[in-house]
């Protein structure tokens, strides 16, 4: 059943720790053992006292003091047993807990660009902060209370058999009844709480979606229609949970008549069996509390089966998170690519989206010597960033090679291909921190001299000097409180500071205005310097001074060559550069 593959799971993330585990079993089994001689204890005491009348007072002192006396070593025994284990349950299942969300957190930042294009950022945090919880109430309850009622059941009901196996059975079959009523329940609702769980995911993902474009919400009127969409969903959830609460109502109540009914069985049974001298009071005693402590325990774990059922779709999809594999899976002996000269070689490169769209690169061929610059110009959709993002190895190329430095990226780790590469975007995307870490990020170690330096090249120094607190200002969500020109800026101090030998600017200055962009330039134009880089640009400036050209359509490169000799041709670039590359600030730039 899926549940108890769930359910191993759970219990096998403890991995190393569950040799603490062990000796949380051992200090159960001793509860529950202990916990099993306290009825028969009693039953021992009522049979003393039954037959006491026929016994002398001073013997009888004697063998009740000895009864009492291992009684309370008994209870003492079980306290002590029961605070080691609260104690080491919680200290377990909470560090796990932290474990795994790190674990979880560290698995989806390094899943490919292609999961996280499917998936809601806001979903995969509610899955990781429900699957969590799941696991921690279910290492919780489980080594607190559970597994000492998995060791009655499964150990301590059995040895009943050897104090009156007539009473043993009936109290056997109750137990059944008992499971088998549950384990029906199960089933029932198990499918319907799966679809509860995906409505509750949706829930999450919608409100996700609305808060983090509350911009485009607000300006397009559109509060009343989300709000419309969240409560659709909600409604949904509603109807949909209502039929497996019915369920698990019912189980509640069955569960507290059950032992009632249980303790009237045993005495009915009971009495029967010492009128045909078959059964002591004692053990009629024993037995009927042995039926309630059981019965008891039962019902808590009925309540936990379904509070696990609840949790059990969030459970399952945290680990089909955590099973969700790297499309870009690296080698075993992965080489460290090591201070490479830049050289960079695209060798018949073909690439088709998994999601079947077709072919939007065929046999891409290009050399780009180290130092170089080769701007990739096109229409839009000509699949000028798919190249580049193959070359950062986001996705691999269905045929073909690329190299860097003769090695071909699929003998690379991504740790050292990626640390050799500089990104810089017509977003800037900037982390909600300060602006000194966002600097940070592509060189921890980098000393402040180096940043402000950087910073320098970029032009961005003197409006970073004049924030409120310089380096250290906060910039906001994606960098809010700076202006466009100012974040990228930011981004080019910041691959500047990584300092990458291969460079790809994508669209970096195409969302600035003509003014800004010229300052920018500047700031690349340092960034460039010795780099080999791979510019994505509109403005017919940038691409004049490339050493090289690439005219991309529909996935293959056209034209290849400098300036002077595409213009010569009169083919597809000089028509590009009629329509689409603007010389705006070319002469602005000259102007300066
Ligand atoms: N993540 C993606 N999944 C599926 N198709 C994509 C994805 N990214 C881009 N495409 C498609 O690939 C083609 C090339 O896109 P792109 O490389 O972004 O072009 P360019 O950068 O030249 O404008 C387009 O048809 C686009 O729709
Ligand atoms: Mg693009």
């Amino acid at each position: 059943m899926r549940f108890f593959r769930v359910y191993g799971r759970v219990l096998g993330l403890l991995g190393r720790d569950i040799r603490i585990a062990g000796f949380l079993a051992f200090a159960n089994l001793i509860v529950a053992g202990l916990q099993f001689l306290d009825p028969v204890l009693f039953g021992r005491v009522v049979n003393l006292l039954s037959g006491s009348d026929k016994m002398e007072s001073g013997v009888l002192w004697h063998q009740a003091a000895w009864l009492l006396g291992i009684w309370v070593a008994v209870g003492i025994t079980g306290i002590l047993s029961n605070i080691f284990v609260a104690l080491q349950t919680e200290r377990l299942s909470h560090k796990h807990r932290i474990n795994s969300m790190g674990k979880y957190f560290q698995h989806v930042l390094a899943l490919p660009l292609s999961f996280h294009g499917d998936t809601h950022s806001g979903r995969l945090i509610k899955q990781m902060l429900s699957g969590t919880d799941g696991l921690f109430a279910t290492w919780l309850v489980f080594f607190r209370d559970q597994l000492s009622t998995i060791l009655s059941a499964a150990i301590l009901l059995p040895l009943t058999l050897f104090l009156n196996w007539r009473l043993a059975l009936v109290l056997i079959a109750l137990v059944a009844i008992f499971l088998t009523f549950t384990a029906i329940v199960v089933r029932k609702t198990e499918t319907a709480q799966r679809r509860v769980e995906g409505l509750n995911s949706s829930l999450a993902g919608t409100a996700q979606d609305a808060l983090a474009n509350v911009m485009v919400v607000q300006s397009f009127t559109r509060l009343p229609a989300e709000g419309k969409l969240f409560g659709d969903i909600a409604q949904q959830v509603i109807r949909n949970q209502f039929p497996v609460l019915n369920w698990w109502a019912l189980v509640n109540v069955m569960t507290r008549a059950s032992s009632t009914l249980a303790v009237i069985t045993i005495v009915v049974v009971g009495t029967w069996l010492h009128v045909n001298g078959m059964a002591s009071v004692g053990e009629i005693v024993t037995f009927m509390g042995i039926a309630m402590l059981l019965i008891g325990k039962l019902e808590t774990a009925a309540s936990f089966v379904s509070s696990l059922f609840f949790k059990l779709p969030a459970l399952e999809d945290y680990f089909a998170i955590l099973d969700a594999r790297s499309s870009v899976p690296e080698k075993d002996n992965a080489r460290t690519l090591w201070a490479p000269r830049g050289e960079v070689r695209f060798e018949d490169v073909s690439f088709e989206y998994p999601n079947g769209g077709g072919p939007v690169l065929s046999d891409v061929s290009f050399d780009a010597r180290p130092g170089t610059s080769v701007a990739l110009v096109g229409h839009t959709g000509a699949g000028k960033s798919t190249a580049m993002s193959l070359l950062q190895r986001l996705w691999d190329p269905s045929s073909g090679r690329i190299t860097i430095d003769g090695q071909d990226l699929r003998d690379i780790t991504l740790d050292s291909l990626r640390s050799n590469i500089g990104m810089v975007f017509q977003e800037s995307l900037l982390f909600n921190r300060t602006i000194r870490e966002n600097l940070m990020v592509g060189r921890p170690d980098a000393t402040e001299d180096e940043m402000e330096r950087a910073c320098r090249m970029a032009d961005a120094h003197e409006f970073i000097i004049r924030q409120a607190n310089g380096y250290d200002t906060m910039i906001g969500e994606r960098g809010t409180s700076l202006s466009g020109g100012q974040r990228q800026r930011l981004a080019i101090a910041r691959a500047l500071l990584k300092d990458p030998p291969i460079l790809i600017l994508d669209e970096a200055t195409s969302a600035l205005d003509a003014a800004t962009e010229a300052r920018v330039g500047r700031a690349l134009k340092a960034l460039m310097a010795g780099r080999t880089t791979f510019i994505i640009a509109h403005r017919l400036s940038t691409v004049r001074d490339a050493d090289e050209i690439l005219v991309f359509e529909e996935g293959r490169i056209v034209e290849q060559g400098n300036f002077d000799e595409l213009l010569a041709r009169e083919g597809r670039f000089a028509d590009l550069v009629q329509t689409q590359l603007s010389p705006s600030v070319h002469h602005l730039v000259a102007a300066e």
